[in-house]
């Protein structure tokens, strides 16, 4: 057993126990969030999870016993220390009175997160930290499916897309992106090894994995992984020994590839970043090329293999799924069934490929004719595809911004989670980046319109908010409907939150709120309050006993328009009896988030670098999401000025595990200066247009 894997804990907590097989199944935490019935949900689900894994991995449970224990301040997520996994209080209690349902998913996913890791990680480890992705990316994509199991109605697996793939494209399409792997002798120190566990290798590696099992099938990948596990038990692998023992089942299994595992996983692992595949339509030509989105900004890393990847494609023609995957192989290539002639041509059906697709500007119109004519004849995880991929081609200018917000224009009928969520992601880049300017208006105006009939789909739905939709999905959307309209200033909306948090302050024992919705109308009643509400939110967020509940409060606290109370905010950082350590970062990146705060923040984290370098700076997680928060808005020459000084004034001393992250920081900031000069004209005439304000 690797000795990372071991733990200790010494308590004076309860717990839960039952037996699963012949394994002794128990859940500890406080004695109050036990006896609150907390550590229910945690203890239902654990039992199925390690059911199928076992028929997953096709080995049995390795220990007697399986302990899950909730310690109430822990840096990390969750540890999957070998048979007692250590978790955030947050991550694995659950209280159906005041948790949401996205609380419910993590606990669900996080739990099957952890226990995979009891096969792969522990039962069998990586020899060395710079394989760290293919321990984490694995057990990234497996909580889905052990989730899946649990939750069968929540259609979680598609939620992959959103959370890991489309976010990690984010990531690695900057030329400051790192492959999978490293060498192993380039990963020495602690902070070296803290930085491995990054988003590339816990999305990136899961997107990979997901791609391989779609293209193997899922039994034989699942072969080859029982005959992997079982082979190397209780001792230490490379990489390429998976890859082998995946090659096995290939042969055993007479499936048809167009070279060896290892050949086409090498591509993706060995070589930072993703192409986007190009399909012109009226030629049938298909090609490739690195996808980064600057495409200003150049490569300095060399790859072995030159940029160019082997490419699974499933794709479509007007709604008929083409049953083979056709592989790209090299920089161009030609199918003459993807000349379409009026038909459209959809590629990377359910984005089981880690990529991005551009077609012919023909096709883009006869896909968006579809979106607007009927948009159900595309699947639904495509929908978020079509606009994530247009908005992220425009920024790489590989298609005109106007295109991209075309891509918005069908959904005020669709009613689907994905979809709205890529289409609100990206627009928030928008905001970002230009709600201190002229654009702010319309935009918001535009968007309000979009969301009115969503708003309204849902008002129904609940029969005037006294119900909750029965849909894992809907229930997500329903929170992007009310929060994209109270945002953007929809008056039955504010109205509505308003009243709901006035109730609540008139009598604090009875939260009339539904916890789904808690985050939103907290945040909405800070923006719209004073500091009385705020100092009543302050209040229950000291008292609040369930930990989900706080951390919602706390993300809303710094939701208030008001200068003073921020800063407050923030410097209540400093003092772990009013901000806990492990919550001090997120505080810092939730004031950065608001508009009103951002300026506040980044003060604030230039005046105390040097106390947070010293707490957080070399053995924390989230510390590298201080510099990201706090840079997020920065997009005008005299803000990357500042930046620059900063960096050169902490050089010396380094910046930790936040190395990367500053180094991304100044290379976004960079790119979002151009953005704005290249775009903003372009989008406010397009805003300008739609709602029917433009002037000649
Ligand atoms: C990238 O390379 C081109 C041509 O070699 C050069 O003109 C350009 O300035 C480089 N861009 C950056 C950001 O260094
Ligand atoms: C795509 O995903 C949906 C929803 O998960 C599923 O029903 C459908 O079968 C998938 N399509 C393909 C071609 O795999
Ligand atoms: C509300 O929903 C019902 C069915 O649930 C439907 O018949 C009705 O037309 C809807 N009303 C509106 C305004 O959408
Ligand atoms: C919906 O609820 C609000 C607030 O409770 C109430 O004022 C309104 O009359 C209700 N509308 C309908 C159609 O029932
Ligand atoms: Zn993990």
């Amino acid at each position: 057993m690797s000795t990372y894997l071991l733990a200790i804990v010494v308590s004076d907590f309860t717990y839960l126990n039952t037996m699963q097989g012949d394994t002794l199944v128990r859940i500890w935490a406080r004695r109050k969030t036990i006896e609150q019935g907390q550590g229910d949900y945690a203890l239902n689900l654990t039992g199925p999870i390690l059911d199928f894994l076992q028929s997953y991995y096709g080995i049995p449970y390795p220990l007697s016993k399986s302990d899950q224990v909730a310690l109430p301040d822990f840096y990390y997520g969750a540890m999957e220390n070998w048979g007692l996994v250590t978790y955030r209080e947050t991550r694995l209690l659950y209280d159906p009175e005041t948790s949401s349902n996205r609380n419910k998913e993590t606990t669900a996913t996080i739990i099957a997160h952890e226990l995979a890791h009891m096969w792969f990680g522990n039962l069998v480890t990586l020899r060395w930290w710079n394989e760290v992705w293919l321990n984490e990316g694995f057990a990234s994509y497996v909580s889905y499916l052990g989730a899946d199991h649990a939750e069968p109605d929540w259609n979680v697996k598609d939620l992959i897309v959103l959370d890991d793939v489309h976010r990690v494209f984010a990531v690695d399409a900057l030329t400051s992106s790192h492959p999978l792997t490293s060498e192993e002798d380039s990963i020495v120190l602690p902070e070296q090894i803290l930085e491995q566990f990054d988003t590339i290798s816990y999305s990136k590696g899961a997107a990979v994995l997901r791609m391989l099992s779609d293209f193997l099938s899922e039994p034989v990948f699942k072969e080859g992984l029982s005959s992997y596990l079982k082979q190397f038990s209780y001792s230490n692998t490379i990489g390429s020994d998976l890859w082998k023992h995946l090659q096995m089942a290939v042969r055993n299994n007479n499936i048809s590839l167009p070279c060896q595992v290892d050949s086409i996983m090498n591509r993706w692992v060995l070589q930072m970043g993703f192409p986007v595949v190009k399909i012109d339509t009226t030629t049938g030509k298909i090609s490739q090329k690195h996808f980064l989105l600057d495409p200003e900004n150049n490569v300095t890393v060399k790859s072995p293999y030159k940029y160019e990847w082997i490419v699974p494609v499933r794709w479509m023609k007007n709604g008929d799924v083409s049953g083979d995957i056709w592989w790209l192989m090299e920089k161009e290539a030609v199918n003459l069934d993807m000349r379409s002639g009026s038909s459209w041509i959809l590629a990377n059906l359910n984005v089981t490929g880690y990529y991005r697709v551009n077609y012919d500007l023909g096709n883009w119109e006869r896909l968006l004719a579809q979106l607007l004519s009927d948009h159900q004849v595309i699947p639904v995880i495509n929908r978020a595809q079509l606009v994530d991929d247009a908005f992220n081609l425009a920024r790489a200018q590989l298609v005109s911004t106007t295109l991209a917000l075309r891509t918005t224009s069908y959904l005020s009928r669709d009613t689907e989670f994905m979809p709205w969520q890529f289409a609100l992601d990206n627009l928030d880049y928008y905001n970002l980046m230009l709600d201190r300017t002229e654009v702010y208006q319309p935009m918001q105006e535009y968007i309000k319109s979009q969301v009115t009939p969503l708003f309204l789909h849902y008002k129904n739905m609940t029969s005037n908010w006294t119900h909750v939709p029965e849909k894992h999905t809907d229930q997500y959307n329903q929170v992007n409907a009310v929060q994209t309209a109270c945002e953007t200033g929809l008056t039955e909306c504010q109205d509505l939150t308003s009243m709901w948090f006035k109730q609540w302050m008139d009598s604090p024992q009875l939260n009339p709120i539904h916890p789904n919705l808690r985050s939103a109308v907290y945040c909405s009643a800070m923006a719209a309050g004073g500091e009385r509400e705020w100092q009543f939110a302050w209040s229950q967020f000291k008292a609040a006993s369930v930990a989900s509940e706080a951390s919602k409060l706390m993300s809303a606290l710094a939701c208030t328009n008001n200068v003073e109370l921020l800063n407050m905010y923030l410097s209540y950082t400093l003092d772990p009896a009013m901000i806990r350590k492990q919550d001090a970062t997120a505080v810092i990146t939730a004031v950065a988030g608001n508009k009103a705060g951002q300026s506040l923040a980044w003060d604030f984290v230039r005046d105390h670098w040097n106390y947070m370098f010293t707490q957080y700076g070399v053995g924390s997680f989230s510390f590298a999401s201080i510099i990201s928060g706090v840079t997020a808005r920065f997009s005008t020459p005299a803000e990357l000025q500042q930046l620059e000084d900063f960096v050169a004034e902490h050089e010396a001393a380094g910046f930790g595990s936040a190395s990367l992250a500053v180094d991304q920081a100044l290379e976004k900031t960079k790119a979002n200066i151009k953005w704005v000069q290249q775009n903003k004209q372009e989008i406010l005439d397009w805003f300008t247009s739609q709602i029917g304000l433009q002037k000649s």
